[in-house]
């Protein structure tokens, strides 16, 4: 387990590039912590080690937002994700057994589902407004 804290966006965004420079075909990648406590942020670094140029947002009507990388990257933000049955009706779960990448934010929502090689990373804004990030089990 490690634990960053991040002052800036940008440090952010290398910390996400840091972590994805060690993914690998299949990884899957929780992300928890509140609204705006920075996990697109840190999807936006993750996109970039993999040579994404496309602008990543986060996915408001859609679900899932594929990016064409070095590895295919799979953005899923689950926010309005009200069941585990909703998500397997929408056909996401197979996403999760891709030969790409998959960075879930909201997680929490279908933990079940998450195959036991998950790296969980949990984003938290402190009272200065800096990010605190742990990257590990929780
Ligand atoms: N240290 C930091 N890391 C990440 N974002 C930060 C940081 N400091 C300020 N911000 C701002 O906080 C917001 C984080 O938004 P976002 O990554 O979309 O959060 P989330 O996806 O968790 O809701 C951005 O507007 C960003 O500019
Ligand atoms: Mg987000």
């Amino acid at each position: 387990m490690r634990t960053v804290t991040t002052s800036s966006e940008a440090q952010t965004i290398a910390l996400g590039a840091e972590i994805g420079a060690e993914l690998k075909p299949g990884s899957v990648i929780a992300l928890e912590g509140s609204l705006g406590a920075g996990k697109t942020t840190l999807v936006k670094g993750i996109a970039r080690s993999l040579g994404i140029t496309e602008a990543v947002t986060s996915p408001t009507f859609t679900l899932i937002q594929q990016y064409d990388g070095t590895l295919p990257l799979f953005h899923m933000d689950l926010y309005r994700i009200d069941s585990l049955e909703e998500f397997e009706l929408l056909g996401a779960e197979e996403y999760l057994y891709d030969q790409g990448v998959t960075v879930i934010e909201w997680s929490g929502k279908i933990s079940q589902l998450l195959p036991a090689s998950t790296m969980f990373i949990t984003c938290s804004i402190e009272p200065d407004q800096t990010r605190r990030i742990t990257i590990g089990e929780t």
